[in-house]
Parts: C-alpha cells; structure tokens; sequence
C-alpha cells in the first residue's frame, strides 16, 4: 500500500516524503506547481535515493485524480495541497476558497470511489486565531480565524468531522502545524516562497543572502518578554517525522484525531534574530516598523498529546533550525529557480 502525498513537491510535502521513505514507506506524490518547482522532486529523489511515482496535476481534476487512484495501490492519504499565503487569501478570498475546498473535496470523492479510508490533513494553529491562554491544547477554542485561510483550513476540518461522523470506518488526523522553519541537513530541499517572503525565517534568510535590505520587525509594543511577536517555531524535519508518526497512528486507529505539532516553546521575533545570527556568525539588521494588521502577541503550542498519543515530539532546536534556513539559502540563494 503507498502513501499519497497531494501537494508533496511543497515544503513540507517534500520534507515528508523524504522521512517517509526513510521509515520504508512507498510514496505516491501530485502536485500541480502552482507553489512549488519541479526540481523539488529531483532533489527528493537525489536525497532519497529511491525512485517513485509523480503526477503533474490539479487535485480538483477529478478525472486526473482517479487515475492516480487507479495506477497506485493507495493506502493513506497525506492532503498537503493548498494555498497558504495569508495576505493573499485576503486579497483573493475566492480563489482561497475554491482552491483549497474544491481539492479536498474532489479528493474525498474520490477516495471514497476508490475504498481508501486514511486521510491525514495538513492543518494550521491559525484556526486557533487569538488564544485565551497559551500554551494552547487542542481542546482550545477553534474559529477566530482572522483571514480566508485560516477559514478554509478550519472548513476542511469541519468537513473531515463530518465525514467521520457519517462513516465510522474512515479515519482523519487533523495535523495543526505552529510555524514550520528549516530545511533537511543535505541543504537540498527547503522553503521557496515566491516573491517577497510573508514568514519571518525566509526572510531573515534573504536578508543574509544580500536579497533583501533588512527585516522589519513588526510591532515592538506587543505584551511579550521583549515587545516582540512570539511564535512556536518547529523544524521541518520535526514537523515531517510527526507525519510518519501520523501515519502509523492512523493504521491503528478509527475516527477523527487532533494534533499540535509544535515544540511547546515560544521565542520572540528578536529571539529569531539573535539566534539566526549566532548560529551562522552574520549580522542580521532589522528596523522596528508597525504592527503588522491581523497579528497576534503570542502563540505557541501544548504538544503533550502528540507525544502520549502519536509517541512523537520535537527533537531540533532552534541552532539547528538556523543553521540548516542558512544551508539551503545560501546554497540556493534563489530557491529552485536557475
Ligand atoms: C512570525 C512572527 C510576525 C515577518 C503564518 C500563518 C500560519 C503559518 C505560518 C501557514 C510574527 C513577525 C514576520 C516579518 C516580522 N502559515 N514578522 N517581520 O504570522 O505566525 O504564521 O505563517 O500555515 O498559518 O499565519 O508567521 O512568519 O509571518 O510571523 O516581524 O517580515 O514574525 O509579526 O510575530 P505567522 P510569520
């Protein structure tokens, strides 16, 4: 039985097919590029050193999705595909909307044609928005989403909850990811965001690559420990090991799941800064700007339940998730692109 990873040649697809493959799974990765580049997919198979199937297409292609059904012998799905940008869900909130629930629900179609009853889906602590208390636990308030992605993520897990309800045999991990940074240790693989980055980490990154000027730290009057927005930043090789544990989990278990993946540990954006700049000896300017619109003061994750239920936590801290940004960018100052 293979795994199929929608959205795989991405940044944390590719991550995750490389872990999965390293704990003996067989991979099956779609993936239209409309967020990520071919050459993605070479460097998995470079890294891995294993050849595996690979279908150009758009997920909400129904006729193209059940031919990937039909050629692979399809046990457990991983749905990665879907767009991600904030600030351009908020620009193009329909496309957001049709993009990321058409795929999924296509994709449930079609698993259901096909009798596969294993969905494990890339969620985000965004639908958490403003928390009450951190660290967060799953059992937090979910629904103060604060831009259209945010709202798509917590409209498909909605659906997968409803899917679970109307077919006790089928099963659905909801992953909620913190702030994924990083790249795997061969500086092959990592993040390559198209245009100016919106996350902070590409963009201290293209600040010590010479790509960018300075970083604009927004908003220094936060009630943090320095002002400063707090996050739960996870190494990407952390965040793709706790979907191999995902997946083991899954065999084993009926119904629907929830997870943080997170390290539980909350550093501020001068934190970020500071640590990128020791762990690689450059100097990172940065200018205090406004509040970016939408931000939150602090957000970091309570990950006990991944590590009683799923046998996972993270491992990589935040030396390694500075030294392995600047592996990647600085041998790839362009990304993927020539
Ligand atoms: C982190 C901190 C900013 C850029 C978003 C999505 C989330 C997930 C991860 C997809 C904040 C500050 C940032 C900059 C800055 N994406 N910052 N200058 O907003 O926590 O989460 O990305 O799943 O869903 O919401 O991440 O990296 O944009 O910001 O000061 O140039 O860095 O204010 O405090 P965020 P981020």
């Amino acid at each position: 039985m293979k795994i199929l990873l929608t959205g795989g040649a991405g940044y944390i697809g590719s991550h995750t097919a490389i872990e999965l493959m390293n704990a003996g799974y067989e991979i099956v990765i779609c993936d239209d590029f409309s967020n990520s580049k071919p050459e993605s997919i070479k460097r998995i198979k470079k890294i891995s050193g294993k050849e595996f199937p690979f279908y150009e297409i758009d997920v909400a292609d129904k006729p193209a999705l059940e031919e990937v059904f039909e050629k692979e012998n399809i046990g457990a799905v991983i749905h990665f595909a879907g767009y991600k940008a904030v600030g351009e869900s908020v620009a193009k909130p329909v496309s957001y909307y049709r993009n990321n629930l058409d795929t999924t629900l296509t994709l449930l179609e079609t698993m259901q044609k096909y009798g596969v009853k294993n969905l494990i889906f890339s969620s985000s602590a965004t639908v958490y928005g403003a928390p009450d208390e951190v660290p967060i636990k799953e059992t937090a308030v979910v629904g103060r989403c604060t831009n259209p992605y945010g709202w798509t993520k917590y409209m498909i897990e909605r659906i997968l909850e409803s899917v679970c309800v109307s077919d006790k045999t089928f099963s659905a991990v909801l992953l909620r990811y913190f702030n994924p940074v990083g790249a795997h240790i061969s500086g092959l693989i990592g993040e390559d965001p198209q245009g100016i980055p919106n996350n902070l980490m590409p963009y201290i990154s293209q600040v010590a690559v010479g790509k960018l000027k300075e970083v604009g730290v927004f908003g220094n009057d936060y009630p943090t420990k320095d002002g400063t927005g707090v996050r739960d930043y996870i190494h990407v090789v952390d965040l793709a090991k706790g979907h191999v544990a995902a997946v083991k989990y899954i065999e084993n278990n009926d119904g629907l799941e929830v997870f943080n993946l997170g390290t539980s540990v909350g550093y501020s954006v001068l934190d970020m800064i500071h640590a990128f700049e020791e762990a690689n000896g450059i100097k990172i300017p940065y200018r205090i700007t406004d509040r970016r619109p939408g931000d939150i003061a602090e957000c970091f994750a309570d990950a006990s339940k991944a590590k009683e239920k799923l046998g996972w936590q993270a491992e990589l801290g935040i030396v390694d998730m500075c030294r392995d940004t600047w592996r990647w960018q600085k041998n790839n100052p362009n990304g993927y692109s020539e």
